[in-house]
């Protein structure tokens, strides 16, 4: 069993980011996940497009950008010529969801939804034939380095049965380890995003396969 690991550059280093990108590569990470935050849908500010343009420059692998900002229509555009992979945006973001969604796959790239964790299954009703992917936040977005929400376990489990044959992947943020992974998995999570577990730690190699064995 080896564990597909999106690892959260916003627990890295900025200051040797082409580095520590190298060192996930090694440790065999298969996406990077960008956290943008605008300082409104959630209490903290990271980067924009111009830090993903750079990371595209640093790396080949996979970009997925997770965007935790409350006007995600008005930058899809540059986040995509930046050079992202797929764009997830939060169900609790734009009035207008499936406009938002029809808007990035307009571009030719992926669509994800994530949702917060008090936020219901049932939003993705009538868009789980659009996307190709649901972000199950475990804990409530904004900050890296908190503890893993238990309850984010039944809501997979719930997600998966609705999902049902679809070519849809649920991917998990937040709070996941070593220590943790394998669970979340039985759960049927198929994509796990780690920061501070990665990042957060001396040997970044390593820890990268420690998640990927779990
Ligand atoms: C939180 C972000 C996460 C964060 C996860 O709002 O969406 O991607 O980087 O960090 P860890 O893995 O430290 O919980
Ligand atoms: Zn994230």
């Amino acid at each position: 069993m080896s564990f597909f690991i999106a690892a959260s550059v916003l627990s890295a280093d900025f200051s040797k980011l082409g580095e520590q990108i190298k060192l996930a590569e090694l440790g065999g990470t298969d996406w990077f996940h960008l956290d943008v935050m605008d300082g409104h849908f959630v209490p903290n500010l990271t980067f924009g497009p111009i830090i993903v343009k750079a990371i595209r420059k640093l790396t080949n692998s996979f970009l997925d950008a997770h965007l935790m900002v409350t006007n995600p229509d008005d930058f899809i555009e540059d986040f995509v010529k930046a050079g992202s992979n797929l764009i997830t945006v939060h169900a609790e973001a734009p009035i207008h969801l499936h406009r938002t969604i029809q808007k990035i796959k307009s571009y030719g790239v992926q669509a994800g939804i994530s949702l917060n964790p008090h936020t219901p299954l049932n939003v993705l009703e009538y868009l789980l034939d659009e996307i190709d992917l649901v972000l199950v936040m475990s804990v409530n977005p904004g900050f890296g380095g908190q503890s893993f929400i238990p309850q984010t376990l039944t809501k997979i489990q719930n997600l998966k049965k609705m999902i049902d044959t679809r070519n849809v992947k649920i991917q998990v943020d937040g709070g996941v380890c070593a220590e943790n992974i394998s669970e979340i998995a039985k759960a049927g999570a198929d994509i796990f995003v780690a920061g501070s577990a990665i990042f957060g730690k001396k040997d970044i190699v390593q820890a990268v396969k420690d998640l990927k064995k779990g």
